[in-house]
């Protein structure tokens, strides 16, 4: 795909990257979901992805976590390509990488602590005492107390079940945090905690941190890059600075929430626009 002009601040651009995407394609049958993604980010930057439903959003990021494989192109980390599993890639993107999902995808069956410290109990990093107390440490940190930590997710509200998310996609202390929409559901008090509980984790650790979000004072606000997605593709990427500049008009609807313009309510299949 070629990007508009004004993507010339693409980060994509930089060199030797840590994290990079190159010309990702994911397809669903007939249904092709990502077109020709590329973006790149260097360790502990920070960039937020914006676009409308069904844009390709969880999708890229399932895909960077490795949930997904690509049809074409690659997701590579210093190098080694996840979107493949490359078999080269001896220590497991699991090690490597946070994601909270969009719908949290907690396991209802068991208490909280297990849910937040579930990867490091499975790959033996710690005992059961030694993850309840990790877990709880980590639970304060997204303002939960203690005692939710023996709760099962059904006993907790939906913007508590997103914080446990949060606990759990920072558990093992990944150097790619990928974060669906972090702060929908969330108060916006909890919701500045977040975020700069968010900001603390990247310039403390380093950590590259990617975010969906709807909320448009964040996307502009809070991470070093935006990324603008829609029907699959990236229409504007760069740096927050130049936002202001940009004359993208896909980027100006979406950061407006404005009904005019040209993206239109879709239905599924690209191309079928509820609104024309
Ligand atoms: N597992 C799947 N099987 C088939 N199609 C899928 C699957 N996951 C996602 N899709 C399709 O991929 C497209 C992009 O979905 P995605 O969830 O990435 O959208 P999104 O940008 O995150 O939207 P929203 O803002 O509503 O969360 C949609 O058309 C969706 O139906
Ligand atoms: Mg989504």
């Amino acid at each position: 795909m070629t990007l508009p002009n004004d993507t010339a601040q693409n980060p994509a651009n930089a060199t030797s990257p840590f994290l990079a995407i190159h010309n990702l394609v994911k397809k669903f049958g007939e249904n092709t979901v990502l077109d020709d993604v590329s973006l790149s980010l260097d360790r502990g930057q920070t960039m937020a992805i914006i676009g409308p439903s069904a844009a390709g959003k969880s999708v890229l990021l399932k895909c960077m976590a490795g949930v997904y494989g690509a049809n074409q192109g690659s997701v590579l980390i210093e190098g080694k390509n996840i979107a493949e599993n490359d078999a080269s890639n001896d220590a497991s993107w699991t090690d490597r990488v946070g994601m909270l999902f969009q719908q949290n995808a907690l396991f209802d069956s068991l208490p909280i602590w297990q849910n937040v410290c579930f990867q490091l109990i499975e790959n033996g990093s710690l005992s059961r005492k030694q993850a309840k107390e990790r877990a709880v440490e980590l639970l304060g940190l997204v303002g939960l107390d203690a005692d939710s930590a023996t709760l099962r997710p059904a006993d907790l509200s939906g913007g508590m079940q997103k914080r446990v998310g949060i606990a759990r996609a920072i558990a093992n202390n990944p150097e790619i945090l990928l974060l669906d929409n972090p702060t929908a559901g969330l108060d916006p008090v909890l919701s500045n905690h977040i975020e700069n509980m968010i900001e603390t984790i990247a310039k403390k650790h380093k950590t590259t941190v990617i975010t969906v979000t709807n909320d448009m004072e964040i996307a502009r606000n809070r991470y070093d890059f935006l990324t603008m997605m829609h029907e699959g593709r990236v229409y504007w990427s760069g740096k927050r600075d130049d936002i202001s500049d940009a004359h993208n008009e896909h980027l100006t609807q979406m950061l407006k929430g404005s009904s005019q313009g040209p993206i239109s309510m879709r239905t599924r299949n690209r191309g079928q626009h509820l609104v024309a």
